[in-house]
């Protein structure tokens, strides 16, 4: 997948190459690649943003900064999907990540401050999403979470099994996984539930599918 983030802060993505799943998918199924809006704003001083019309407080990124982001990337807008990050945006879900993971080519559009000039959501995009009912300061913590979600669903991206049977996959109908335990098996008299020592499989399974919540 080629997945592509337009944002203020491409160095803020360093942390995130850096650890698994997106560093074990890098170079082979994902091609990240950060663009600033900075490198191609057709205004002076690398502006981007600007007061709203109407008046009120903050800035809104500019449409004509975008559009020409989006020129010198893909020399027009891109026929592949387009996500503007906005806190009014479709409601991200395990279901809307599965649908974005499988596209061959997807964008990521990052604001910050007001947000986007509803032009650049309206014209530019294909798709706004939220990644929950809350305002954060900027879309890169939405971008980021994003990219990770989508590349641990990526071929590889997980050691074998682990991917597959998850809180809101198709195994467990959707719902929630099921506690874990590790050793020890008794800690200040909190004892782990005796049938995961028993080494009957069958009852194991049987356990944890009573306790998909
Ligand atoms: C401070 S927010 C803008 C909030 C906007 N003025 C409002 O009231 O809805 C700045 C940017 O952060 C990103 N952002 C903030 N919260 C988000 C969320 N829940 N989901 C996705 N993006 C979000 C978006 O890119 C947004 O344009």
């Amino acid at each position: 997948m080629q997945l592509d983030v337009f944002t203020l802060t491409p160095h803020a993505y360093a942390w995130l190459t850096e650890q698994r799943p997106v560093a074990t998918v890098l170079g082979t199924e994902l091609d990240l690649r950060l663009f600033s809006y900075r490198d191609t704003t057709p205004l002076r001083s690398g502006q981007v943003d600007d007061e709203p019309y109407g008046g009120g407080a903050g800035m809104v990124l500019r449409v004509d900064v975008v559009s020409a982001a989006l020129d010198a990337v893909y020399g027009g807008v891109p026929s592949h999907r387009v996500v503007a990050l906005s806190p009014q945006g479709r409601q991200l879900t395990q279901e809307l990540v599965e649908e974005l993971a499988v596209e061959p080519k997807l964008t990521l559009l990052s604001a910050r401050y007001e947000g986007f000039d509803e032009r650049i959501v309206e014209h530019l995009c294909t798709d706004s999403i939220s990644v929950g009912p809350y305002v954060l300061s900027n879309g890169d913590l939405p971008a980021m979470l994003l990219v990770d979600a989508i590349a641990r669903r990526l071929p590889g991206a997980l050691a074998e099994g682990s991917g597959e049977i998850e809180s809101f996959s198709a195994e467990l109908g959707g719902g929630l996984e099921y506690p874990h335990y590790t050793r020890p098996a008794e800690f200040r008299g909190w004892q782990v539930p005796e049938v995961l020592l028993s080494g009957d499989h069958a009852v194991v399974e049987r356990w944890r599918k009573e306790h998909v919540r």
